[in-house]
């Protein structure tokens, strides 16, 4: 199933007017299965524990030439702010794109040099990719990524860590995820946003597609209508606060639900997200 999810998003990659390209075979999703220390500072979020309807909609892949322009044409007319994780390759062939991003208030973020496979890098090979991408947008925007998003969401608990620690980088990954690259159907992308997002939700989607462009004025619209606020990720993540415990459930009793909203510590760092709402390995194929 994954090769097969991977192969679709392959498919999916090869309308891009930029030369991105992606790794050849399909991968296990870079939160899973390394064995570490917990972090100290929190470097990775699926999504934010706020006191309030606050979201974060964000676009990867971009920027694209015709696609993205007409989304920050729409998300103008809304007044609404998003955050774009471009390939950095994709950025230095469209620097007045990332221009346009930067002056309209929204935030740039990186999604690495060429959208390769970092858990296969070495340290230093990472290095130099990650470097790349942060220079391009950088240089391209006047304004240098705070965060990033490893390609497919792969990248080892040790490199959320390794990034935070060379390039100031919290790893941002998600908790909705409408699956725009796989579908490529705008009725399918809307409905799944709305359905899914809570307070504190980070969307993932993909500004290279037309379809999940065609969805957003519905999205937004909806999603304004329910009362959401949209933030850029980083002014989402300042207002992360830790969650509440869980109450401890105690022999012969049943814990309820409270209804609460408040969504389980962002699993960042070792191990598997916690809600299992964040990549998992069937489909970890078109990020
Ligand atoms: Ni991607």
């Amino acid at each position: 199933m994954p090769r097969l999810l991977f192969a679709a998003c392959v498919l999916g990659f090869l309308p891009l007017a930029c030369t991105a390209q992606n790794p050849a075979g399909s991968e296990k999703p870079a939160v899973a299965g390394e064995a570490a220390p917990a972090p100290t500072t929190k470097v990775t979020y699926n999504a934010c524990n706020v006191d309030g309807p606050y979201i974060a909609l964000t676009f990867d892949d971009g920027p694209h030439g015709t696609n993205t322009p007409r989304l920050l044409d729409m998300l103008k007319q809304r007044g609404v702010k998003a955050t774009f994780f471009m390939v950095g390759e994709c950025a230095v062939e469209y620097p007045q794109i990332v221009k346009r991003i930067v002056s309209e208030g929204h935030e740039v973020a990186s999604h690495s040099w060429k959208h390769l496979q970092l858990t296969r890098m070495s340290d230093e090979t990472l290095r130099q990719d990650l470097q790349k991408a942060h220079d391009a947008i950088a240089s391209a925007g006047g304004v240098a990524p705070k965060i990033m998003r490893p390609p497919y969401g792969a990248f080892t608990a040790r490199q959320q860590r390794w990034a935070h620690g060379e390039f100031g980088y919290k790893c941002i990954l998600w908790d909705v995820d409408p699956l725009d690259w796989k579908y490529r159907n705008a009725a399918h992308v809307e409905s799944e946003i709305l359905k899914r997002t809570t307070n504190g939700s980070i969307i993932l989607t993909h500004d290279i597609h037309k379809s999940t462009i065609d969805a957003m004025p519905g999205t937004i619209d909806g999603l304004l209508a329910k009362g959401f606020k949209f933030l850029t990720v980083s002014d989402l993540i300042a207002k992360d606060r830790p969650a509440a415990p869980k109450p401890k459930a105690t022999p012969g009793t049943q814990v309820t639900k409270d209804g609460s909203g408040a969504k389980p510590e962002s699993p960042a760092s070792a191990t598997a997200p916690a809600t299992g709402a964040a990549p998992v390995a069937e489909s970890t194929g078109g990020r």
